[in-house]
């Protein structure tokens, strides 16, 4: 990759914004307001803010190997918590993805280094819903059905959040599961009822 064409891309981005709108970065340095969080995969193939059709600005964003959230990883937590008791976003979104390398690394069994604590997480995963992953067929629709089952389990781990219980009932924070698909391009909501799965979290993870 050619360097300096980055920055020459960016003095071009630059220009055109401020050609459309003198006081476009004016105003965005006057602060952030988004209404949206967004915790997706690190993967180079999935960008967050190109995916959904925004700018800067929209999106708060948090993205690591496997779109995890996990309550011992200090970053996810604190951006979920400024997002969310700070920013005061109306949606956290877990966006995941099919062929994602982290999900499938977890279905092998393979020294990864440093990444086995990590991978961990989505073998855990599995194993919550190992008779259902069981029950099909096909290795690659296997693989498909754990992406998925991962985004509706890290969406739990952001119910889990006292912040986020807190938001949810004061001011109806939603939460929503989604997985792109690289191979349409297209988004697709799980539509995961999450009032029914916050019932089931406050009985065991109550925190207010
Ligand atoms: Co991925």
């Amino acid at each position: 990759m050619d360097m300096e064409g980055i920055f020459r891309n960016n003095r071009d981005w630059a220009r055109k914004k401020i050609e459309a709108d003198p006081t476009y970065f004016r105003n965005l340095s006057q602060g952030q307001s988004p209404e949206i969080l967004y915790i997706g995969c690190s993967d180079s193939r999935v960008s967050a803010e190109e995916l959904m059709g925004v700018g800067p600005g929209a999106a708060f964003v948090h993205r690591n190997i496997a779109n995890m959230v996990s309550n011992l990883d200090l970053s996810a937590m604190t951006v979920i918590q400024y997002a969310v008791a700070v920013l005061r976003v109306k949606h956290v979104v877990v966006c995941g993805h099919y062929f994602c390398g982290g999900v499938k690394a977890a279905l092998e069994s393979k020294d990864m280094g440093l990444l086995n604590p990590w991978l961990r997480n989505i073998r855990d995963v599995f194993r919550l819903h190992r008779e259902e992953l069981a029950g099909i067929g096909g290795e690659e629709e296997r693989y498909r059905r754990l992406v998925e089952l991962n985004v509706e389990e890290q969406c739990v781990n952001v119910l889990k959040v006292a912040d986020v219980q807190i938001a949810a009932r004061q001011r109806r924070l939603t939460v929503h599961g989604w997985v792109f698909d690289i191979q349409s391009g297209l988004l697709n909501d799980l539509r995961v009822d999450f009032d029914e799965k916050l019932r089931g979290i406050r009985e065991l993870y109550h925190l207010e």
